[in-house]
């Protein structure tokens, strides 16, 4: 089997190597990012030779097999295993994404695993979300009103009006747009980024909420806004298939129509 070289510039090195088990076949090299604060050594990666014949299609299913039966001390986020819950996103092939979902055979030979780009490292493939997460919360994602709540019934909506959600309330905010994101890469400290103006959105283009002008002027910054420079990066990534940069362009022109 070929061996694996990192780039010469590369500031991680290469670590150890887990071999498949004698008699395997079908085998291919997983090539995993590793840093651990508590033992005290440089990042590095690890490879796992994985054999495919007992392993399942998707590249978190290679994770989980080199976890239960190869190395234990690997550690990732993953909970509903079916592309719902956003905790295994990572960076597969160069291409952020949800592990779950991400098949093997997608990806043309080695498969090369990091963390999220440009996130704190907490663990191998756990990043820091506690500035995305505070961001979230910043935008006040939940309905707010004014009017009282009509009696004994709910706040009803058009069938145009819920329309008008599709294609943002299907977010599941695992960050693979935002951390693609190179304005979010610099100014990930004032910039809200592009999953979390696409949540913003979620609200502001709903017809029962009754805040929009208080949710826009809290947009009204030169940067939790305005940093989207339209790179398209966060589109091309999203393995939901969603388009933030269309929900930004759309926030942007709410503000020229209110000014107008
Ligand atoms: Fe993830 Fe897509 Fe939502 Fe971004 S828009 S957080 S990539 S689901
Ligand atoms: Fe970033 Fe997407 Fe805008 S990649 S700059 S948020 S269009
Ligand atoms: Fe839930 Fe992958 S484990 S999205």
């Amino acid at each position: 089997m070929a061996e694996f070289s990192l780039p010469a510039n590369s500031k991680v090195k290469k670590g150890k190597t887990h071999k498949a088990p004698e008699g395997a076949t079908n085998v291919r090299n997983f090539h995993v990012y590793r840093w651990n604060e508590e033992d005290g050594e440089n990042p590095h990666v690890d490879t796992y030779e994985v054999d495919m014949d007992k392993c399942g299609p998707m590249v978190l299913d290679a994770l989980i097999k080199i976890k239960d039966e190869e190395d234990s001390t690997l550690t990732f986020r993953r909970s509903c295993r079916e592309g719902v819950c956003g905790s295994c996103a990572m960076n597969v092939d160069g291409t952020n994404t949800l592990a779950c979902t991400k098949s093997c055979d997608d990806v043309a030979g080695d498969v090369h695993i990091n963390p999220l780009p440009h996130m704190d490292v907490v663990k191998d493939l756990v990043v820091d979300m506690s500035n995305f997460y505070a961001q979230y919360a910043s935008i006040e994602p939940w309905m707010k009103t004014k009017t009282p709540t009509p009696a004994n019934k709910e706040r009803l909506q058009s069938h145009e009006d819920r329309e008008k959600l599709d294609g943002l309330y299907e977010c599941i905010l695992c960050a693979c747009c935002s951390t693609s994101c190179p304005s979010y890469w610099w100014n990930s400290d004032k910039y809200l980024g592009p999953a979390v103006l696409l949540q913003s959105y979620r609200w502001l283009a709903d017809s029962r909420d009754e805040f929009t002008g208080e949710r826009l002027d809290e947009l009204e910054d030169p940067f939790r806004l305005y940093r989207c420079h339209t790179i398209m990066n966060c589109a091309n990534t999203c393995p939901k298939g969603l388009n933030p940069a269309k929900a930004i362009a759309d926030i942007k022109k709410l503000m020229v129509e209110r000014q107008g």
